[in-house]
């Protein structure tokens, strides 16, 4: 079934657990997740970034639609989450679309304005019921973005910053900097394990890992048990879908039908999503 967003991670986070958070960005995406979340007898998050919505031609609906179809028809609960949200348009057709939670990031901003535009955002989500999640210490590795030193300023979460930030903006989740990056392809990431105990200590809400693709199992567990209660991935979907590809066309060179290698791209994807929720139920 379909449910509300913070009714799962606040669940997580309670029995210091974690859900994972999957983007989606093709019909085939979704389909695997809701069949490896069942696979793995666990509740899952179904997300859609503004960067997909761009993918989709801009419109946000048909995979929306979908998504909140797959999520009522399965047999676990299933979330659903607008993911990486800058545009105020995006943020007014969240929950008309279905939507149970957002994440707004105006973390390329200069902090003040940054929790300006977020306090913003989180008045407007929770007047339209949405759970909010927003962004402090700017997480390395997004489309457009300038690629970002580890160690420069903003790579990294204060936990005194992200107090008042969380405090004044109101939000109900934060994405903290902790030394993971996006669209990572190895799983090398090194993540400040002290640094989120620090911010865990320091936040009364639950904590979002992104860039979770780029970090080995043993990172993720240590980084569950230490206060992250949702782990978004999407990197390591679109490597299982697209390597299940390139083998099917190197066997079948004549191939047509779309079908065979689309198929084989989800369960691929099935497998993987499988795999990363196990990975989180050992923490
Ligand atoms: O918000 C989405 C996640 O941070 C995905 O990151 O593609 O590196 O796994 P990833
Ligand atoms: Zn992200």
């Amino acid at each position: 079934p379909l449910v509300p967003t913070g009714e799962l991670i606040t669940r997580a986070a309670a029995a210091r657990t974690a859900v994972a958070a999957f983007n989606i960005i093709t019909l085939e995406h979704a389909e695997a997740v809701v069949a490896g979340a069942e696979a793995a007898g666990a509740p899952v998050v179904l997300q859609v970034s503004e960067n997909a919505v761009r993918f989709r031609l801009g419109r946000l609906r048909p995979l929306a639609r979908a998504a909140a179809e797959a999520a009522r028809s399965a047999a676990v609960p299933v979330a659903l989450h607008l993911d990486h949200v800058q545009s105020d348009e995006l943020l007014r057709q969240a929950a008309d679309a279905g939507f149970g939670s957002v994440m707004y990031d105006a973390s390329r901003l200069p902090y003040a304005e940054n929790l300006a535009a977020t306090r913003a955002a989180a008045d407007y989500a929770h007047a339209q019921g949405l759970w909010i999640e927003a962004e402090l210490g700017e997480i390395g590795g997004k489309a457009g973005r300038p690629a970002l030193d580890a160690h420069a300023p903003g790579a990294r979460t204060d936990p005194a910053e992200a107090h008042a930030f969380v405090r004044d903006a109101r939000v109900d989740a934060l994405a903290v900097a902790i030394g993971s990056a996006h669209a990572m392809t190895t799983r090398t990431a090194t993540l400040d394990h002290d640094l989120l105990k620090r911010l865990a200590t320091a936040l009364g809400v639950p904590l979002v890992l992104h860039g979770s693709s780029g970090v080995a199992d043993g990172e993720l567990g240590r980084a569950v048990v230490g206060g992250i209660a949702k782990v978004n991935v999407g990197t390591a979907l679109n490597l299982a879908m697209t390597a299940a590809i390139r083998d099917h066309l190197a066997v079948h060179p004549d191939a047509v039908d779309p079908r065979r290698y689309l198929a084989a791209a989800r369960e691929a994807m099935t497998g993987e999503v499988a795999r990363i929720i196990a990975v989180l139920g050992t923490a």
